[in-house]
């Protein structure tokens, strides 16, 4: 049902206190850690534990399971206002989401009472793993790990690559194919505790960005997870993938807005300062025009991505779409915007020195995970001309 103006009213006078105390924490505790996460490629374990200390990890998740019972909306803003100083941890409060979103979407009453709580509050931390080495755009079509039912449990086999915070978490939502034959619909879903059997942290990677993001392999050798702990009816498992990243998608376009907005706002300083043939860059026309179309993506991105977060605040049928567009559209313009920024700065945007090399390279992350940027257009083209055979 769509919020009505009263309720809407206090939900945004609700999101302008959290954001309040979002852009302190920003400026205090988080923009002076950017670099050094960054150097050090070390998760930031203290601000997850200030994130959770002030109720950021489960922002749309309903009060009764230990969430803030906020928007869509709130949410997208707390990860764009992370992002807008390190990116890295924007995805605390971003992949925190969507390792809970199978539960919240898939999970039975006692699944969501046992797990969210824990995990909105941040005692645990959650993960989510779909990709592995052969199967990263064809998420159903190529999945190997396999499910055997066992009497009252699964016996999961296989590995699970580009798990962002795998190796950190407590709950994994794992998916993988009960019935070879059946396609998407022999797929389904899994808690998985880090602590069952079978369960194993391999290979961390190397990244260009996001290095504060430990990125890892999963091993499931017999790994053994009781029947109860399957998410969603049989056939539903990969229709629960993709309905978590109809939400979680808008979650990193915020943060591809909030590293573009941070560059944009670092590229126009430095252009109101840095003087060349007696004035100061920006006003000159070519780096003044430069600045003016990042602003105007920047906005344009920014309206899109609140379109979408409303979108699925609003339950509408066209999340799927919406949260494409906004993925795409919110990639492609953190891409643009720091790669320009970085021109604003010349030599010193290309020295480690200034954040906008950083940005740069965070920035391109966002136009390949939970979908490639050329996934979203097959998302956004079927949506308007079908998908047609194989
Ligand atoms: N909601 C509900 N159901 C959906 C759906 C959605 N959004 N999208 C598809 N389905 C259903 C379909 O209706 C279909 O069911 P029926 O047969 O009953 O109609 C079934 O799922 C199969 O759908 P498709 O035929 O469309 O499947 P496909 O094989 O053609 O693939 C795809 C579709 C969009 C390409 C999908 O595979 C995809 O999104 N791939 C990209 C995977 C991805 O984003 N991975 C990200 C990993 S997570 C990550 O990156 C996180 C991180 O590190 C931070």
């Amino acid at each position: 049902m769509a919020t009505t103006v009263p309720e809407r009213a206090q939900t945004e006078e609700t999101e302008e206190l959290i954001l309040a105390v979002v852009r302190q924490l920003v400026v205090e505790r988080v923009a002076p850690r950017a670099a050094e996460i960054d150097e050090r490629g070390e998760f930031p374990m203290d601000l997850k534990q200030l994130f959770a200390q002030n109720d950021l990890l489960g922002i749309p998740i309903p009060a009764e399971y230990g969430g803030l019972g906020g928007t869509f909306l709130t949410y997208v803003k707390v990860v764009e206002e992370i992002a807008k100083a390190c990116a890295s941890s924007s995805l605390i409060v971003a992949v925190q989401e969507l390792g809970m979103l199978p539960i919240l979407i898939g999970g039975d009453e006692a699944q969501k009472k046992q797990y969210l709580p824990r995990l909105a509050s941040g005692e645990w931390i959650a993960a989510y793993a779909l990709t592995e080495s052969t199967s990263g755009s064809d998420a159903a079509g190529s999945m190997r790990t396999r499910a055997e039912r066992r009497g009252d449990t699964y016996v999961l086999n296989g590995t699970k690559i580009w798990i962002t915070h795998g190796g950190l978490a407590d709950v994994v939502c794992v998916f993988a194919v009960t019935d070879p034959s059946m396609g998407p619909k022999g797929i389904r879903a899994f808690i998985v505790e880090k602590t069952f059997d079978g369960f194993n942290v391999g290979k961390k990677e190397r990244k260009m960005g996001i290095r504060g993001s430990p990125t890892v392999e999963l091993h499931f050798n017999d790994c053994v997870v009781p029947a109860a702990n399957r998410l969603g009816a049989e056939g539903e498992g990969f229709k629960i993938a993709m309905r978590v990243l109809d939400k979680s998608r808008p979650g990193i376009a915020a943060q591809a807005l909030g590293i573009a907005a941070g560059a944009l706002e670092y590229a126009t300083n430095y252009a109101r300062e840095r003087i060349a043939f007696g004035k100061p860059i920006g006003q000159h026309q070519g780096v003044g025009f430069m600045l003016a179309d990042m602003k105007t993506e920047v906005e344009a991105a920014r309206l899109l991505l609140y379109e979408a977060a409303r979108r699925c605040d609003e339950g509408a049928s066209d999340v799927t779409l919406w949260a494409a567009m906004a993925k795409l559209k919110c990639g492609d313009v953190a891409m643009s915007v720091t790669t320009d920024a970085v021109q604003v700065l010349g030599g010193f945007g290309y020295s480690a020195e200034y954040p906008v090399e950083r940005m740069m390279r965070d920035a391109k992350i966002t136009q390949i995970y939970e979908g490639t940027q050329q996934i979203q257009r097959l998302v956004i083209s079927r949506s308007l001309v079908g998908k047609g055979p194989r």
